[in-house]
């Protein structure tokens, strides 16, 4: 039976995990998730394409925080950085979110939809504003990099690019559903606050989605909802949706000896034995 995998944060710029991506045997007839952290560069994602195209039937990518990251002056920017990323998928025919959502082969009803919406630092404190958000973070020695070399060009802001991507994926999702259709919703960054109440510094939550996707597995009807970015895989149920969070991440984060096989979460038809009564995190190492 054709299966359904996902992967994200395989953070190509350490040698050890470009090696362990190289050993991945080949899945002819399964689809593989990519969700987002590939890397920095266009030469990295190039390089995962040339690896995991010829290895699986169908690959579907969605872009992290890292792969818009523009560490080369004369690189483009924002919306440019991100365009070139998509251009590059489409060019080896793989999905991204700027295409036609797909069906699943084996069950029409069943529709997979990667989405880029990037993050709003909605996920603070009650009692921290919007503009002081980033200085909140800064206070407890939390500062990420993307406040440097994620640019969001020609939006003023990174919140304002996550808003717009809100409300074209919105306007998209509704277009698409249809009595009967499930979603498996696919993103780099998680889509609830559960899973961010595990950190170790609750300020990483800033740059790590937006609360307004808290409600969406219920609004856009999901099977699952697959993310990654937190580092930190495991499995939770929400209202009968499982949701999934599926990253490699860097060396520290994973064991050699089990290989990126190791590491391919299977979605779809998914885990045998688990119940969505399972509303706690289980956590997958
Ligand atoms: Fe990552
Ligand atoms: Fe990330």
């Amino acid at each position: 039976m054709r299966k359904l995998y996902a992967i994200s944060d395989i953070h190509l710029s350490y040698a050890a995990n470009r090696e362990a991506l190289e050993a991945l045997p080949f899945y002819p007839d399964d689809w593989l998730i990519l969700a987002g952290d590939v890397g920095e560069t266009l030469e990295q994602l190039q390089f995962a394409l040339s690896v995991l195209c010829p290895r699986f039937a169908q690959v579907l990518w969605v872009p992290g925080n890292h792969d818009l990251w523009c560490l080369d002056a004369y690189e483009p920017r924002g919306v440019a950085k991100y365009e070139r990323l998509v251009s590059l998928c489409q060019q080896c025919g793989v999905l991204t979110p700027e295409d036609s959502y797909i069906h699943w082969p084996e069950d029409p009803t069943l529709v997979l939809a990667p989405l880029f919406l990037l993050y709003d630092y909605s996920f603070r404190p009650a009692t921290v504003p919007l503009e002081d958000a980033v200085d909140w973070a800064a206070k407890a020695g939390i500062v990420f990099r993307d406040e440097i070399v994620l640019y969001p060009n020609p939006y003023p802001s990174r919140y304002a690019w996550c808003q717009e991507r809100l409300r074209i994926t919105e306007q998209r999702l509704q277009a698409v559903q249809a009595p009967g259709l499930k979603f498996i919703l696919i993103n780099h960054f998680p889509f609830q606050a559960y899973p961010l109440g595990f950190m170790r510094h609750p300020e990483i939550s800033l740059w790590s989605g937006t609360c307004q996707t808290e409600d969406w597995h219920q609004r856009f009807p999901t099977r699952v909802a697959i993310y990654g970015h937190l580092h930190m895989r495991g499995t939770y149920y929400r209202n009968g949706v499982r949701f999934e969070e599926v990253s490699l991440g860097y060396p520290q984060d994973w064991r050699a000896a089990k290989g990126v096989v190791g590491y391919l979460r299977e979605i779809w038809p998914g885990p045998q034995g688990e119940t969505p009564e399972h509303a706690e995190m289980t956590w997958r190492f």
